[in-house]
């Protein structure tokens, strides 16, 4: 499937799930969760099964943060994390039983959850929602877990994206996401930009899809 952006935007209405102090009240997860139901996997996520693919290695010790309506959370031996028990709830409906033990959940904002030793750290449309402050923490905890070799995949919000500006959201300029780069070595850096459809309707896009690798040894 492609990563249609279209599918990954978020809602604008009063939400209807649990309340936590961490997520905007604005926003209605489980519609977007019902909204993104059926879908298939998001471009992003194919290529980070493409790009591990290519180390010939066994799938080991994955991280999802965001993981919505849990469509990508599979295959893997995962901690799925997502601030909404409504996403765990519909990540848990889909499972079969046989796969439950790979996968553990944390319903909690990202940045506060311990991360364990990662092959591989995957968030498509999420990071952004935690904001600056709480993604640098974030971001910190998830180069530090990353294994030697582990891949980190996710996408950011640009600068130039409509809802830029919008409290609480993170945007980042091309500056600020080659600074997060930083001690990583970046497999695939694609910055774009397009109008298409979103949850709320139609929207200008910019993104920045990353896959990037740490190498082997501590990170600078
Ligand atoms: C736009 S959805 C993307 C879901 C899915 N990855 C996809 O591609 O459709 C963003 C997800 O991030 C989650 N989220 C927002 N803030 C979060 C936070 N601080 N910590 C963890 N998850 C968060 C939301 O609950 C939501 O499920």
């Amino acid at each position: 499937m492609d990563a249609q952006p279209d599918e990954a935007d978020m809602p604008g209405e009063a939400r209807d799930g649990p309340v936590d102090e961490v997520v905007d009240e604005e926003v209605d997860w489980a519609a977007y969760y019902r909204y993104t139901a059926g879908r298939a996997p998001r471009a992003l996520f194919d290529r980070a099964l493409a790009a591990w693919a290519v180390t010939g290695r066994e799938p080991g010790r994955a991280v999802e943060v965001g993981f919505g309506d849990g469509t990508e959370t599979a295959g893997w031996r995962v901690l799925a994390i997502d601030a909404q028990q409504a996403a765990a709830d519909a990540l848990v409906a889909r499972v079969p039983a046989a796969d439950r033990p790979r996968l553990e959940i944390a319903v909690a904002s990202a940045e506060t959850v311990d991360l364990p030793a990662a092959d591989l750290v995957y968030s498509g449309f999420s990071l952004p929602y935690l904001g600056p402050e709480r993604l640098a923490v974030l971001w910190a905890r998830v180069a530090a877990a990353l294994a030697p070799g582990g891949l980190i995949v996710v996408n950011l919000f640009g600068d130039r994206d409509d809802h830029a500006g919008e409290p609480d959201l993170a945007f980042l300029d091309r500056v600020a996401v080659e600074r997060l780069l930083d001690g990583l070595e970046i497999v695939d850096l694609d910055e774009h930009e397009e109008d298409a459809g979103s949850f709320r309707g139609p929207k200008h896009w910019h993104l920045f899809d990353i896959v990037a690798r740490r190498p082997p040894g501590p990170v600078r």
